[in-house]
């Protein structure tokens, strides 16, 4: 890992604003390094110019979006563009639309009808094809299944399922006759799928037999069946049964299977006409404290959002063969594998594939066989290939690709030299996208055919107004860390926290004006942003958020455990690894076995992502007078450092 994110990880949880520039390495800030793409990109691009569109947009926000919009289809136009009333924003006020409309029957009378929409593969190399007209009949198909079991308008529905294309086609068809989806990751364990269920009341579960991952099955269903057992709201689990030679039995009484749901029912589904500000979808983020919360995205500004960024910050074109490797599990798969893609019209590679089985080389295969052009993936995957080496890419030829993404945590500048050189070509041009589940669509970054600076992410996009501050608001100078915020609405930003509009303010109330995305960052003098990491209690592992709160209270629902603290540490492979420190109850006495045992029972609760690499039993935990556990001082004791101010310690 880079010195500079190694120096500012560490000092993160301390006084960091005044001590940011002391730790930083400031050479990184002020010799700036930039690679500039070939001029042909910039001709062809989308945006073509960054600062004239940027000026555009400031000299009429309202009319830059309004002109956006105006490219996909509305059943009513808008009668106001925006609506700001601070903390609380509308957008495309008054408008109809249906998001599916955009994304399959807008393309169906087109050119488009026959293009192919999705292209799945699976490990072993299968392959299934969807034209956006076959999309488009078995979303409806779907979507009429969905009503027949009594899926309303508002309903939620919870969506856990693997990389598969019903996972997509059952997202749509919610969207299509306008339930609520709330898809969970299907690396989550039985408590986190419950309380995720029970939190948007779920009336509908839907849900595979198995996932398939590094050669092995998992059972999705049994998690689904002990995660039902308190969840009042479900009436229906709705079963697609992959493994056809031995389908695995159903309960009559709950459960009905995928293919069986949609059989019969009539081939149309008009999509449900839907208010720009009704909602789409639910996806539920760690919080760094208490439980997860479920950010509420709308349809009309989120439409258009994944839209513009899908087009202008990967330039796509109608021939582009677009990859991004995250799940649809998570934001990045909502935004920029199912809406923003498929608006556009792009042809949609998914894969449920891991990018090290069979080998190091099954990202590289499927670019060469499919022709990838537009590849999306994370830096921990980067620095993955990085460790095997470029043995791996040059055995195929990626020579297709054009433009690469990356997404999730700080792609450090040895990742970025690595994936512009040996996957890049030392040609194509890379987006490193800074955003998070509350922005629904991509924020900041280095637009095609403009100078980029590995360690940077660039600056906000066209649309959006982004800053680094202190705590007060003030824009922090050059070359100081502070905080990441935004200080205008934008159309795809979370509307609330569902059930917990509290929370939804706090974004916009910890620092005064602004939305505070939690993360740390610097700006270059050139106004480039370089994220730092998070500033407050969530452990990005692999770039997949975990709150600490959540590990802790998996860790003492286990019967050994009286008290656990949490922290992330510093890892050069995933970011960041999770370090449990636990205080046993009486009777229990410290082990190895217990190790395992504790380790295993977060992996059941909460699900692989979240289990801790490290657990330490202790006498005693650091807290302050007020009983609140000092991470921060577990942490800095961890990695050698100077924890800061401890006055409010305890004794
Ligand atoms: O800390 C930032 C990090 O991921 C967080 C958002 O996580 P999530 O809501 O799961 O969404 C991830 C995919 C959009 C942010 O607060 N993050 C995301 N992208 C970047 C990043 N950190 C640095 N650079 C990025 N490009």
């Amino acid at each position: 890992m880079h010195s500079a994110y190694r120096d500012v990880q560490e000092t993160k949880e301390r006084d960091w604003v005044n001590e940011m520039t002391e730790s930083f390495d400031v050479k990184l800030v002020e010799q700036a390094k930039y690679y500039t793409p070939d001029p042909s990109y910039r001709e062809h691009a989308w945006t073509q110019n960054y600062t004239q569109a940027y000026e555009e947009f400031l000299a009429d926000p309202e009319e830059f979006w309004a002109k956006i919009a105006r490219h996909l289809e509305w059943f009513k136009p808008w009668n106001k563009v925006r609506e700001w009333d601070y903390p609380y924003a509308k957008w495309f006020l008054g408008a109809q639309l249906n998001i599916t409309h955009n994304c399959l029957d807008r393309h169906i009378e087109t050119h488009r009808r026959n293009k192919v929409a999705l292209i799945w593969r699976g490990e072993e190399g299968e392959e299934r094809i969807y034209t956006y007209m076959k999309l488009y009949r078995e979303v409806m198909r779907c979507a009429n299944g969905l009503k027949r079991i009594g899926v309303q308008k508002g309903d939620r529905v919870c969506i856990y399922m693997p990389m598969v294309p019903e996972q997509i086609i059952a997202m749509l068809a919610c969207a299509r006759i306008g339930a609520v989806h709330s898809v969970v990751f299907g690396g989550f364990g039985v408590n986190a799928l419950n309380m995720r269920i029970n939190d948007a009341d779920a009336k509908v579960v839907i849900t595979a037999d198995v996932a398939i991952r590094r050669g092995k099955t998992i059972q999705l269903k049994t998690t689904v069946e002990e995660a039902i057992i308190n969840a009042p709201s479900v009436e229906k689990v709705v079963v697609l049964r992959r493994e056809k030679d031995q389908p695995v039995e159903l309960h009559p009484e709950i459960e009905i299977d995928f293919e069986e749901m949609m059989n019969g029912t009539p081939k149309e589904c008009p999509p449900e006409v839907m208010d720009s500000e009704d909602p789409l979808f639910i996806l539920y983020t760690s919080g760094s404290t208490g439980p997860p919360k479920g950010i509420v995205h709308t349809c009309g500004g989120y439409m258009v959002g994944t839209y513009y960024t899908s087009l202008h910050v990967f330039d796509i074109k109608d021939n582009d063969v677009y990859w991004c490797t995250a799940d649809p599990g998570w934001i990045t798969g909502h935004s920029y594998i199912v809406y923003g893609p498929l608006a556009v019209g792009a042809t949609v590679v998914i894969a449920e594939t891991t990018p090290d089985y069979p080998d190091p080389g099954s990202f590289w295969r499927i670019v060469q066989d499919l022709g990838v052009t537009v590849f999306y993936t994370a830096p921990t995957a980067i620095r993955m290939f990085m460790k095997v080496g470029e043995t791996w890419p040059s055995k195929y030829d990626i020579r297709s690709l054009r433009v690469l993404g990356s997404v999730g945590e700080p792609l450090n500048p040895e990742a970025f030299e690595w994936y512009y050189k040996f996957i890049g070509d030392n040609r194509c041009p890379i987006v490193d996208t800074w955003w998070q589940t509350e922005t629904g669509m991509q924020m900041i970054t280095t637009m095609i055919g403009e100078r980029m600076r590995p360690g940077f992410a660039g600056k906000p996009i066209p649309g959006i107004v982004a800053d680094v501050v202190n705590k007060e608001g003030i824009p922090v100078a050059p070359g100081t860390g502070g905080f990441l915020v935004i200080k205008e609405p934008w159309p795809a930003m979370l509307r609330t926290v569902f059930k917990n509009d509290e929370r939804y303010r706090k974004y916009w109330e910890t620092i005064p004006g602004c939305y505070t995305a939690g993360d740390l960052a610097v700006k270059g003098h050139d106004g480039y942003i370089m994220v730092i990491g998070r500033a407050d209690d969530i452990i990005i592992v692999s770039g997949h958020n975990i709150g600490t709160a959540e590990v802790e209270s998996a860790l003492v629902s286990h019967q050994a455990v009286a008290e656990a603290a949490v922290i992330g540490k510093p890892d050069p492979m995933k970011g960041n690894t999770i370090k449990a420190f636990l205080i046993l109850r009486v009777g229990h006495t410290p082990s190895d076995r217990l190790k395992s045992d504790l380790i295993y029972h977060v992996r059941m609760t909460l699900g692989p992502i979240a289990m801790p690499q490290e657990i330490e039993f202790v006498e005693k935990l650091p807290k302050t007078r007020s009983g609140k556990i000092m991470r921060r001082v577990l942490k800095a004791k961890e990695l050698g450092i100077d924890p800061g101010d401890i006055s409010t310690l305890e004794e």
